[in-house]
C-alpha cells in the first residue's frame, strides 16, 4: 500500500484537497491519512465538517495577529513531529499558502517525497500576491509531482526548468468540489432567502487579501460604498474574512450603509450557491475567480493582476485594481451597460471538468513513488 498524507491548514485549501481526500479513500492500493495544521480554525473547521473529514493530525496552531513566521515556525516543527509519528511515501499539499510551504519544506527535511496540487500558477510578482507567490514557488523547487490545473501552469512550470514528465494537467480540483455542492433551486434557510436576486443586482463580495491591507482596502471598500449609494438597484452581501483588521475596516466603512450586508463567513454549500445567484463577483480571492466563471458570472478583480489570467482571456474576468476611481467606474459600467455586462457573462470553466481528482489518483498508483 502506498501512505499517502495530505496536508492543509486554510479555508481555501481545505476546500480544493476536500473531493481528493473523498477519492483517494475509495482506492485500496492507499493509505490515507489528514494531517490540518488549522492555521485557520473555525473557517476550516466547516470544510472538515461539510465534507465529514476527520483530520488524524491536527496541529491547531491559529492564533489572533499570527504572523507569517509565526506560522512557518509552528508548521516546521511541528511537522517534524509528525513525520515522526508517520513516514508517508508521499505528503500531498496544495496551493501557495504558508502551511502548503512550510509543510513542504519540512517534509524535504525527513526526505519525504512531495506532491504539489495547484501547481504552476505564477503572478511574476513576488510581492503580489504577498506571500503566495513566493510560496508557490520555493514549494515547486521541493515537489516532485505537479498537478496543474492548466496548460499555462505547466507552461510557468517548464520555464523554471521542472522536468515535463513531473507535470500532469488535471485540472482544479475546486471544480470537483463545486460540483458536490450546487444544487438547483438552493435554499439557504436563513435571511439570504428574503433578498431579490431577481429585482436587485446583488454583488458578492470577499475582500482580505495582505497585499491589499490598508490603503488599497479602504480604497475598495469606500468604492463599493460610494455606487451603492448611487445605484438603488445595486446592492452588496459581504461575508467578512475573519481577520479582525478586516472585519473592523469593513465595519467603519460600509457597517451603516443601506443595501451593504456585512455577514459572517458563509459555509462553502451556501457560498457557492450564492455565487450562482448572484449577479457579479467583487473579490481579491483566488479561488473564486476559478468558481464563478464555472455560472457566467462577471468577476471583478480587485487587484492589479492574476495568476488566473485563463479565465480573464474569455472575457468573463477582469482585473480591475485597487483605485477608487477605477474600482468605481468597472462596478457603474456593468450595472448601467447592459452589452458591457453580457459580453462579462460567458459560462466557461477553464478550470477543469470534475474529474481532476480522479486523475491525480490515477497518477498516484502508475507512478513509483
Ligand atoms: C491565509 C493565507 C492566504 C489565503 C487565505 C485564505 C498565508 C500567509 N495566508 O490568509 O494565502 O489566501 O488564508 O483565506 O498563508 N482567523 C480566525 N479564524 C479563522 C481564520 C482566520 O480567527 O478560521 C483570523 C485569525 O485572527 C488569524 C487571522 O484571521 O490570525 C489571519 O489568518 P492567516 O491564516 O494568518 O491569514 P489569512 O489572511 O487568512
Ligand atoms: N468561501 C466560502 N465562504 C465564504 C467565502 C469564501 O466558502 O464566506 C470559499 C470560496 O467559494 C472559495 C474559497 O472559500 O472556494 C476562497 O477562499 P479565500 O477567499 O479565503 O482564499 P483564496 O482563494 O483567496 O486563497
Amino acid at each position: 500500500m502506498k501512505k499517502i498524507m495530505i496536508v492543509f491548514g486554510t479555508r481555501p485549501e481545505a476546500i480544493k484537497m476536500a473531493p481528493l481526500v473523498k477519492e483517494l479513500k475509495k482506492h485500496d492500493e492507499f493509505e490515507v491519512k489528514v494531517c490540518v495544521t488549522a492555521q485557520h480554525r473555525e473557517m476550516l473547521d466547516q470544510v472538515l465538517e461539510l465534507f465529514s473529514i476527520k483530520p488524524d493530525f491536527d496541529l491547531d496552531i491559529m492564533e489572533h495577529g499570527q504572523t507569517i513566521s509565526d506560522i512557518t515556525n509552528k508548521i516546521i516543527k511541528g511537522m517534524e513531529g509528525i513525520f515522526k509519528e508517520y513516514k508517508p511515501d508521499i505528503l500531498l499539499v496544495h496551493g501557495d499558502t504558508t502551511t502548503t510551504f512550510a509543510s513542504a519544506l519540512a517534509a524535504f527535511y525527513q526526505k519525504i517525497v512531495v506532491g504539489h496540487v495547484e501547481a504552476g500558477l505564477r503572478s511574476g510578482n513576488i510581492y503580489s500576491p504577498y506571500p503566495e507567490e513566493m510560496n508557490r514557488m520555493l514549494t515547486g523547487r521541493i515537489a516532485k509531482l505537479h498537478f496543474s490545473p492548466t496548460k499555462g501552469n505547466e507552461q510557468n512550470l517548464l520555464k523554471e526548468n521542472i522536468e515535463k514528465e513531473d507535470i500532469f494537467i488535471t485540472g482544479n480540483t475546486v471544480i470537483d468540489a463545486l460540483m458536490d455542492v450546487v444544487q438547483a433551486d438552493y435554499l439557504f434557510n436563513n435571511e439570504l432567502d428574503d433578498i431579490d436576486f431577481d429585482g436587485k443586482k446583488v454583488a458578492l463580495l470577499t475582500c482580505h487579501r495582505r497585499e491589499n491591507w490598508g490603503k488599497p482596502m479602504e480604497d475598495i471598500f469606500n468604492a463599493i460604498k460610494e455606487e451603492v449609494e448611487t445605484n438603488e438597484d445595486f446592492m452588496v452581501i459581504f461575508p467578512m474574512h475573519l481577520n479582525p483588521n478586516i472585519r473592523k475596516l469593513a465595519k467603519k466603512i460600509m457597517g451603516n450603509t443601506n443595501r451593504i450586508k456585512l455577514i459572517e463567513p458563509l459555509d462553502y454549500e451556501p457560498f457557492a450557491n450564492l455565487i450562482k445567484k448572484s449577479h457579479l463577483i467583487l473579490t481579491d480571492s483566488g479561488g473564486i475567480q476559478e468558481e464563478a466563471p464555472a455560472f457566467g458570472k462577471p468577476v471583478l478583480v480587485l487587484r492589479t493582476e492574476t495568476e488566473r489570467p485563463e479565465a480573464v482571456e474569455y472575457g468573463t474576468v477582469k482585473v480591475v485594481g485597487v483605485n477608487k476611481k477605477d474600482i468605481r467606474r468597472n462596478i457603474s459600467l456593468l450595472l448601467n451597460n447592459e452589452d458591457e455586462y453580457n459580453k462579462m457573462k460567458n459560462a466557461t470553466n477553464p478550470y477543469g471538468d470534475g474529474k481532476a481528482c480522479q486523475r491525480i489518483a490515477q497518477i498516484l498508483k502508475e507512478r513509483n513513488l
